[in-house]
């Protein structure tokens, strides 16, 4: 793959600082920055999780204080927000009985027992609904509840039993044997109490995911700053995925999820594939169309066009994810998609950027970005043949991305 040329920084174009009035981002003075993506519509699964650290902080002091003193004099000093930091990673585990104080899962331990009881629902999506469980405290759990989100998978239409429990295990076993602070933690797969049908367990994300974020700005777009640590966080994410053997092919805002301080996690492996097995040398290419339109990749379409030999049908699954992630950075950047389809004969404003770069080498939404570096990293990404496509690892290493500035919650990790 193609390395990024080097060029030089101007300061032109979309706005680079938040406005004054977003709450959910603050520059500081140092030049560092903090998040604060708290998301209202999760709000009774959060305040279940406070009164739950509370009841369980006022017990370990009750247990502890010196007959004659008074609860009330140790609780007022712990901060409702102190109970919101994260909590120790979730060890992934394929089952849960190897979580640390899980109870062993037997056959007739449930979802609930488990994972603890529904609350609000969180998202939604092709493959069925997200929900919240909260599990509360317990002698199990003696530290206080846990948030877990839930991923129903409900039928496609005319999917038979078969092709059902083929996609959610393939979804599952990918997602589950993933390790990386940027890639979300996938913990269980098991039945509902209810009607049966197949769940997915993974660790919950209060911030939202990237698309409500974007959307909340009403279509002015993030500022430079903040999207460029959510872009270097999804880069490194996408680095770990590739050089693990696995492509995610659906690299969109709403598969980005955030925690309340800013940590992105990449979500959502429903199409996600294996391109190498641990000792294989070569990635195998891949063909087909799948995610979601303004984010497919032009050599994708190939598969449609007829009168093409076959071997054109055949891209690195990887490139599709940089064309996808350079989408995602236009998005996040002007508040709006740059395109629809990335086809010619089907979308103006695409066929306006081949055009002009066929032309003149540049295209005028992407000319309105901060800096010729990350001009340049963009264009890149963007290149329409996937073979001159540079690498996540290449981007990783541009002069633009490794200046960028990832908060200390992003560098560090974060749950919740
Ligand atoms: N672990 C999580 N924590 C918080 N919110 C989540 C979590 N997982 C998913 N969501 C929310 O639910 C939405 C749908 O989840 P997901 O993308 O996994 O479903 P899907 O049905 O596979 O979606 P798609 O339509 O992209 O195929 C996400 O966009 C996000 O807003
Ligand atoms: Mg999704």
């Amino acid at each position: 793959m193609a390395r990024i040329k080097t060029a030089v920084n101007v300061e032109i174009g979309l706005k680079p600082y938040s406005t004054p009035k977003d709450t959910k981002f603050t520059p500081l003075h140092d030049g560092s920055h903090s998040h604060r993506l708290y998301d209202g519509r999760r709000h009774d699964g959060l305040l279940d999780l406070l009164q739950d650290k509370l009841k369980a902080m006022k017990e370990a002091s009750r247990t502890s204080k010196k007959e004659g003193e008074d609860d009330n004099e140790i609780l007022p000093l712990l901060r409702l927000e102190s109970f919101l930091m994260p909590q120790p990673p979730v060890l992934l585990a394929r089952h849960p009985s190897s979580l640390s104080g899980s109870p062993p899962k037997g056959e007739n331990v449930s979802l609930k027992q488990l994972y603890g009881t529904y609350k609000e629902q969180i998202g939604r999506g092709s493959s069925g609904v997200v929900r919240v469980t909260f599990r509360p405290h317990s002698i199990d759990h003696p530290t206080g509840g846990q948030l877990f989100a839930v991923k129903k998978f409900s039928h496609r239409e005319k999917e038979t039993t078969k092709k059902y429990m083929k996609r959610l295990g393939a979804e599952f076993c990918i997602s589950s044997s993933l390790h990386h602070i940027n890639v979300i933690q996938t913990l269980d797969l098991m039945k509902d109490d209810g009607d049966g049908g197949f769940c997915q367990i993974m660790e919950y994300c209060s911030g939202g995911d990237v698309y409500t974020r974007v959307r909340s700005l009403g279509g002015d777009g993030l500022s430079a700053v903040e999207a460029n640590c959510y872009f270097k966080q999804l880069l490194r994410g996408l680095e770990y995925l590739h050089k693990t053997g696995v492509a995610h092919r659906d690299i969109k805002p709403d598969n980005l999820l955030l925690t309340r301080r800013g940590c992105l996690k990449i979500a959502d492996f429903g199409n996600a594939e294996c391109i190498r097995l641990p000792w294989e040398k070569q990635v195998k290419l891949t063909t087909g169309l799948c995610g979601s339109f303004p984010y497919i990749s032009p050599e994708q379409y190939t598969v449609i066009e007829y009168g093409k030999p076959k071997s054109s049908y055949y891209f690195d699954a990887r490139a599709v994810d940089v064309w996808a992630a350079g989408v995602v950075y236009m998005d996040m950047r002007t508040g709006k998609h740059v395109w629809r389809y990335a086809v010619v004969d089907r979308d103006a404003q695409y066929e306006e950027f081949v055009r002009d770069m066929e032309e003149y080498g540049c295209w005028d939404p992407i000319e309105m970005l901060q800096g010729a570096a990350c001009r340049q990293t963009i264009y890149a990404m963007l290149d329409i043949n996937w073979k001159t496509r540079p690498s996540v690892s290449d981007i990783l290493k541009s002069d633009w991305v490794s200046s960028v500035h990832v908060c200390a919650v992003g560098e560090s990790g974060d749950s919740m």
